[in-house]
């Protein structure tokens, strides 16, 4: 029996353990109810008296032993598995990494904000298209085959894919007014709407020149405009897109496809009309144009012009940005430089 408890001492001396498994054999043989050391402790009744004791000791010896190899080899997968499963030690010190979230840019916003002031007045939203054919951009509108009014917009003609050859019927809308023949075309008055949009024009880009920009186009015609209408719309206008106490007036000017034809100029917003810079110190800016809709351009697109008259208007969204944002080079537009756009975060 002594002899017995001796080969199980060594045998656990000599046990490692490195799984789970391993774990639960140890227990079996050495721990459990049914294991071997339970067993010796059965067989030491049939030790004769006189040694009954020694041998308990050693058996009792060898339980401890047991009972502590099998606490510590516990811990030690415990611990394997633990450190398998947890994600790395993760500093809760350092500083977060900022989530930044994109801003409107800045024409983004202020288009926004026209529509807004215009629907609130009972315009909708309408578009077209930026390719577009001669006679929307221009036939429609009343400027001649050849005539010098065309040189006001240096147009981008469009290639055809095929030949190579540069068109003159298809080019890249100098102005958003194609979208108001498009509308009268389509739709029978009373039409009420803007319509905003990129153009182009062949300029060479500067501070105050681009080759893409956007305006917003607007169109009233319905029976009796008149010419008060176009006033109180744009006085609408001007009044909540711009400072308390702007200043507009009308001025006389000439386009081809509206009679009278006025331009919109407001006191400058930067100086508040003493002069500077913007306004090449006028103390004015001028901001749209304007008219009442040739007749010719109302018959152009199907509808009687004794029956209809109506009035229209174009402003550019960058002057008006320019204006309300104090932004002096029309670049920045386009540059996404974010130390730019993240001026306008919040807004
Ligand atoms: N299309 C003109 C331009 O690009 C602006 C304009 C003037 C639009 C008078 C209009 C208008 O609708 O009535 O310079």
């Amino acid at each position: 029996m002594l002899d017995k408890v001796k080969d199980l001492h060594d045998e656990i001396d000599q046990y490692n353990i490195s799984s789970p498994e391993q774990l639960e054999q140890f227990r079996m043989r050495f721990i459990s109810r049914k294991g071997v050391i339970t067993e010796l402790f059965e067989q030491l009744k049939r030790v004769p008296q006189a040694d009954r004791r020694a041998v308990g000791q050693e058996l009792n010896g060898l339980k401890n032993l047991a009972q502590e190899r099998f606490d510590r080899f516990s811990q030690v997968v415990d611990e394997q598995r633990s450190s398998a499963s947890s994600t790395p030690p993760v500093d809760l010190t350092l500083p977060t990494i900022p989530n930044l979230t994109g801003t409107q840019h800045p024409l983004s916003l202020v288009r926004q904000r026209i529509i807004q002031i215009f629907e609130r007045i009972g315009f909708n939203v309408a578009d077209g298209p930026e390719i577009e054919s001669d006679w929307y951009n221009f036939g429609a509108l009343n400027f001649p085959d050849n005539h010098p009014a065309r040189d006001m917009q240096d147009t981008f003609f469009v290639e055809k894919a095929t030949s190579g050859e540069t068109s003159s019927d298809m080019l890249l809308r100098t102005h958003t007014s194609n979208v108001q023949i498009r509308l009268m075309e389509r739709q029978k008055p009373p039409i009420r709407s803007i319509m905003p949009g990129r153009v182009y024009r062949n300029e060479t880009i500067s501070a105050r020149a681009h080759c893409m920009f956007h305006q917003v186009e607007g169109i009233y015609i319905d029976r009796n405009v008149g010419f008060k209408d176009l006033k109180d719309t744009l006085y609408h206008f001007v009044k909540e897109m711009f400072e308390p106490g702007t200043q507009i007036r009308f001025r006389p000017s000439y386009f081809p496809f509206t009679e009278p034809s006025a331009e919109i100029d407001i006191s400058c917003q930067i100086c508040g009309g003493k002069g500077c810079n913007i306004c090449k110190h006028s103390g004015w800016v001028e901001i749209a144009g304007s008219g009442m809709v040739d007749p010719q351009v109302i018959a152009n697109c199907g509808i009687d012009p004794e029956e209809y008259t109506g009035f229209a208007f174009g402003m550019g969204i960058e002057r008006i940005t320019q204006l309300k944002y104090v932004v002096n080079d029309l670049r920045l537009y386009t540059e996404n430089d974010v130390r730019f756009l993240r001026q306008f975060e919040g807004l």
